[in-house]
């Protein structure tokens, strides 16, 4: 369990880690070809117990290797969350989202909750948008109400339910064909009604999460990335969640799917970094939104859970600074302290509050 999670989540930090001590076992080579170990093989001595000593320095380097992995990737990956976390909180340089990726922004599922913050946000920014859910009424409302604040933007609405699946991608590329989309949002997101073991999960339900998490994150990025591409820039914001941080019982599925949005991001980044895209993925924690209808107490706004309109503030701010973050610095704090226990147990603390509000939900079912 604890090598699976040393291996997940230390690959990039682990590289400075094998460099360093790589550097430092050249280091104790150089001291012992010229302190007394190696000098038989400077000397010519012996080749046979030449090779039997160099094969015990290099299975000594590689345990040493091991060792430092083992100890400092813990206090390492720590220490990156510490400075996303910082650098979310003295970073105060924007960027001109403009300037940078152009005129237009797509968001999904922005009608309401965070996709709609991120949409006036970007509006304040002077980007145009498209927005994207299911209901004609509450798109047309959300457009009327970013003009009202933002006339000298353009504000488009495709109707479109992402659980439909395949079958809506050719309506919704029709319809943004024309435009030179900068930035998509890959925002829209299903959760279970309320915290559940998966075989009470109703199977409808367990679809409408994968079509919504994953499929519309991966065919929105596939329809627009080739034109950005094209261009030469654009920017890919992938709303991932907290719950990717390790397994989540009660929430299975959807903590599934945003570690698939985790996976996506970063090889997505690796792909197309060089066509000068930027895949920003973003990990909330929770915010006041109705996603969270099943706990009265995520419905009360406070700083660790923060409404919408706050976080996408912060969030906003971070692209095209961090090509992952919470977005928002009380989160950053969140992460940091989260991802210091083993996975083991994180999934044991995340299946715990989790029972919490399956059975807060429970309470109030009865109430009402
Ligand atoms: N809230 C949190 O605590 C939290 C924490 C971590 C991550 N996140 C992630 O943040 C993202 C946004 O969450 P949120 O809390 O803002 O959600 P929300 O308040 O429930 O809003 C969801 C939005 O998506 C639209 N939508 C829902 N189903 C859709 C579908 N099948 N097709 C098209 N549009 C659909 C809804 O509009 P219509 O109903 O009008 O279609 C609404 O505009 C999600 O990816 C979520 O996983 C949320």
């Amino acid at each position: 369990m604890r090598i699976k999670h040393t291996y997940r989540y230390s690959v990039p930090i682990s590289v400075n880690a094998i460099e360093s001590i790589t550097h430092a076992a050249l280091l104790c080579c150089r001291s012992l070809a010229t302190d007394g170990l190696l000098s038989p093989f400077i000397r010519n001595e012996s080749p046979v117990s030449t090779r039997k000593m160099l094969l015990d320095i290099a299975l000594s380097a590689l345990a040493l290797v091991v060792a430092c992995w083992i100890l400092f990737e813990p206090i390492l990956r720590a220490g990156r969350t510490f400075w996303g976390a910082a650098r979310l909180i003295f970073d105060s340089n924007t960027v001109d989202l403009k300037a940078r990726y152009g005129e237009w922004a797509v968001v999904t599922g922005s009608t309401d909750g965070i996709g709609k913050a991120y949409a006036k946000e970007l509006a304040v920014r002077g980007m145009s948008l498209v927005l994207i859910s299911r209901n004609f009424d509450r798109l047309e409302n959300t457009r009327k109400e970013i003009l009202a604040t933002n006339p000298n933007v353009e504000v488009k609405v495709i109707v479109a339910d992402f659980s439909k699946g395949k079958d809506i991608y050719e309506k919704i590329s029709i319809q943004l064909q024309d435009l030179p989309v900068a930035i998509l949002v890959n925002n829209v997101g299903k959760q279970y009604e309320y915290p559940m073991y998966l075989g009470e999960v109703p199977e409808t339900e367990l679809w409408d999460i994968i079509n919504v998490n994953v499929g519309a994150t991966t065919l929105m990025t596939r329809m627009l990335i080739g034109a950005m591409e094209k261009r030469g820039r654009g920017a890919i914001v992938n709303v991932s969640s907290g719950s990717e941080l390790q397994p989540l019982p009660l929430m299975t599925v959807y903590a599934a799917t945003k570690i698939y949005v985790k996976s996506f991001s970063e090889a997505l980044r690796a792909e197309y970094s060089r066509s000068g895209i930027t895949v920003q993925h973003l990990v909330p924690f929770f915010i006041n939104t109705k996603m969270n209808a099943f706990s009265a107490k995520l419905q009360v706004s406070s700083v660790m859970v923060p409404d919408a309109t706050t976080y996408a503030r912060n969030a906003v701010a971070t692209l095209g600074k961090l090509d992952s973050s919470t977005g928002y610095w009380a989160h950053g704090i969140q992460q940091f302290f989260t991802v210091i226990p083993p996975v083991w147990v994180r999934t044991k603390i995340g299946q715990l509050i989790n029972q919490t509000f399956r059975e807060d939900y429970f309470k109030g079912k009865t109430v009402s």
